[in-house]
């Protein structure tokens, strides 16, 4: 549903993938949407000029979400230029596959801190406004992987079993001040970082246990975004929303 009174939105890493996906379907509601980029992002600049000129109306600001006093600058930053955050989509992730006896503490650090340290940094910056305000919705963007473990990612399905660690502990904490906190699972989805997996261990590993019979689509994980984000939500909160196809059911 269309919004009523415009609200604002910060999704970290919304430049492709999932990310973008949710930016737009936020945007088509009507919310004010900010996300992030990292610093120094060549493309930024560029990816937020072709987005406006379809008219989103997108602000896009750099930050290291890995990093506490980048996300503390960000967020001060936001709120002066464009307002109040309502809504928090902790999405900016990223991989660094490769079994464990490869692993190093390089690799296994990259992941922690910026899957699940950036949980810290980020809604350090915004829960108390929101609980002040009494409302307020945090979306914590998680994995499949972080359920079921997958081989290769020690650090990722660590890091993102222990994001709904933060949802549930965090929910409680917040639940009577109007503020509702939830991890939602993707499933393999259709971009960058699934299409990046060799094809034939994509082919022969993972397509085969997706009962659905394909990848999902961003378009279907940002649907179930903007639902957490709305009033209708409400009485939703620590809860881990699997959107998989089917590939593991808990
Ligand atoms: N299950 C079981 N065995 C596997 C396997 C799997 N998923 N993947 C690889 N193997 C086996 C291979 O068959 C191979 O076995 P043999 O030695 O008997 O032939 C062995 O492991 C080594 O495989 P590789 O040659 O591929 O080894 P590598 O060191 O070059 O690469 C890897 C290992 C990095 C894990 C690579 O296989 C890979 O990228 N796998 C995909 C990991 C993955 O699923 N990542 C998810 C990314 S998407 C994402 O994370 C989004 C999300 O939230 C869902």
């Amino acid at each position: 549903m269309p919004l009523k009174t415009p609200r604002v939105a910060l999704v970290t890493g919304g430049m492709g993938g999932l990310g973008e996906a949710i930016c737009i379907k936020l945007a088509g509601l009507g919310y004010k949407v900010v996300t992030t980029h990292s610093p120094g992002n060549a493309k930024a600049a560029e990816w937020l000029d072709a987005m406006n000129k379809q008219g989103y109306g997108f602000r896009a600001y750099g930050c290291d979400v890995a990093d506490y006093d980048s996300a503390v600058a960000c967020v001060q930053k936001v709120v002066a230029e464009v307002g109040a955050i309502d809504v928090l989509v902790n999405n900016a992730g990223i991989t660094r596959d490769m079994t464990f006896k490869k692993m190093d503490k390089v690799n296994w650090d990259a992941v922690m801190r910026t899957n699940l340290d950036s949980l810290f940094n980020m809604s350090k910056q915004v829960v108390d406004a929101m609980s002040d305000r009494g409302w307020g919705r945090v979306i914590n963007v998680s994995s499949v992987n972080g359920s079921k473990g997958a081989f290769g990612q020690t650090n990722y399905s660590a890091a993102k079993a222990g994001v709904h660690g933060f949802t549930k502990a965090l929910a409680l904490e917040v639940a009577k001040k109007g503020v509702t906190v939830n991890t939602i699972s993707p499933g393999y989805i259709g971009t960058k970082m699934v299409t990046a997996i060799p094809k034939e261990v994509l082919d022969s590993k993972i397509l085969p246990h997706i009962p659905v019979g394909r990848l999902g689509k961003p378009e279907e994980v940002a649907g179930l975004i903007i639902y957490l984000a709305s009033d209708e939500a409400a009485f939703v909160t620590g809860a881990n929303i699997a959107i998989n196809g089917g590939q593991h059911m808990q």
